[in-house]
């Protein structure tokens, strides 16, 4: 299905803003192809769907990289055959009054309510308890089927009230998601415990400062990680229709420890020195401390939240793998960085979720000497100094966010498969790539073309059939 929608100028040409040009430009139909070629070979124990979640605007064109309709972009592998690509918007009240925003759907102006169900559904896409959600910090989850229809907003029973993040944490040992949602008016913050067939179990008001911006947390084996950082919604900005967070020099930056099952008094706050992370790696626990690798930056958004990265920042403004030890015996924090190269996008072996861990995964923006690679896969060895081995692609070619799945039967952390989309430049066309995850350096294992563009974006999931 094409969008009868109609495309706004400024989107469009050499003066459009660099999040909707190259491999990050909209597509403006809807496709299922099942003629996919293939080089190298697909391991056939790869049962299932991998899928990316984009902002891609109908209009053509949002203000914000962050803001766009949520598309997602699917390929289902079975037997070692790639058996389909498609791409689907997810359908909201946003993606049916496109160009209009956020607020004007959502705010009730005489109750001073909003509507959670108005999303743009973009971020991330997660399978848990026999549901897959397409998830945005600011609405509630959205449920699509494994071909990527739009079932609706998803409330847990009706037990959600408030936004849910995009970046809940998946316990290994007990097949619970930990969650948690962030708002622009009190309760600021709230945290949410999910059984493994999918029932809201928890629901805790956390007390923090004010409004911040939180895009992700973190989980070990015992505790829940809140980071309470400078990053700070405000109203004004918000009634300009941009994107409404800015940079505070007057606000705490902190990180909050709470036992898994705790409640907001239980909450231990560390004073950390000021930054932000929009990404955690992992967290767990050693002893008395909590330990949470994550990538980190200075700052953001000071003076404006526009992102243009076409001309790469000096590397020590750009993320970088980071390490904070939170010693909850005697309040006191360590923090340092672990490597010097920009990276982003970090992802795990999950059944490592919440414990000490050998690898990390992610996705390399550039050297230590400031030069871009375009993008890369790197892979840590956190045992070994947080060293790390490099995925480079042809000249041009932009990889996206790399998931890690186990091969079956694996024993060993690193025993596995990374696979993420690829876009290049030459063709303007786009390949899935399977790394073996225990020679991440080497030769893909297999390349899966798609003849069109698969625009670049944010998270991703592998989800696998069904068992
Ligand atoms: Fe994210």
């Amino acid at each position: 299905m094409a969008s009868p929608v109609e495309r706004d100028p400024r989107g469009q040409g050499p003066d459009a803003p660099w999040h909707l040009q190259g491999s990050r430009t909209p597509v403006f139909d809807e496709v299922t192809l099942t003629e996919l070629s293939v080089k190298g070979e697909i391991p056939r124990d790869l049962n299932g769907r991998y899928f990316r979640n984009t902002a891609n605007p109908q209009t053509g064109y949002t203000e914000h990289w962050f803001i766009g309709d949520g598309m997602i972009h699917g390929v289902e592998l079975r037997e070692g055959r790639a058996n389909w690509y498609r791409n689907r918007w997810v359908r909201t009240p946003m993606f049916d009054h496109p160009g209009v925003d956020r607020l004007t759907l959502a705010l009730d102006p005489e109750k001073f309510t909003f509507d959670h169900a108005v999303s743009a559904a973009n971020t991330h896409i997660i399978g848990h308890g026999g549901r897959i959600l397409a998830l945005e910090e600011g609405s509630y989850p959205y449920e699509l089927t494994p071909e990527l229809d739009t079932v609706g907003p998803h409330t847990f029973g009706g037990v959600l009230t408030g936004p849910f993040t995009a970046h809940p944490k998946f316990c290994p040992d007990t097949g619970e998601m930990l969650a948690f949602g962030y708002a622009q008016l009190p309760p600021y913050l709230t945290y949410y415990r999910v059984s493994p067939t999918g029932e809201m179990v928890q629901k805790t008001d956390i007390t923090v400062t004010g409004p911040t911006m939180m895009h992700d947390f973190a989980a070990t084996r015992d505790h829940v990680v809140f980071m309470d950082l400078p990053a700070i919604f405000d109203m004004e900005l918000a009634m300009q229709g941009g994107m409404p967070i800015r940079w505070s020099d007057d606000y705490p930056p902190r990180f909050g420890v709470m036992p898994r099952e705790g409640a907001d008094a239980d909450v231990q706050w560390f004073d950390v020195a000021p930054s932000y992370c929009f990404h955690t790696l992992n967290a767990f626990d050693d002893g008395d401390q909590v330990v949470v690798h994550g990538m980190r930056v200075p700052e953001i958004w000071r003076d404006s939240s526009a992102m243009d990265m076409s001309t790469p920042a000096a590397p020590e403004d750009q993320p970088r793998l980071y390490e904070w030890r939170l010693d909850r015996a005697t309040g006191s924090v360590k923090e340092q960085y672990l490597d010097d190269a920009p990276s982003e996008f970090p992802r795990i072996n999950h059944a490592r979720q919440g414990h000490a861990m050998r690898y990390g995964y992610a996705l390399g923006v550039g050297d230590p000497s400031g030069a871009s690679l375009g993008g890369a896969v790197f892979k840590y060895d956190m045992a070994n100094g947080a060293a790390r081995e490099v995925h480079a692609f042809p000249e041009g070619h932009e990889p996206g966010e790399s998931v890690f799945v186990p091969r079956e039967g694996a024993t060993a952390e690193d025993d596995g498969y990374l696979m993420t989309y690829v876009w290049q430049p030459e063709t303007d066309t786009s390949y899935m790539v399977i790394l073996d995850a225990q020679n991440v350096a080497g030769e893909p294992l297999a390349e899966i073309h798609v003849p069109r563009r698969i625009v670049s974006g944010f998270h991703s999931s592998w989800i696998p059939d069904p068992r």
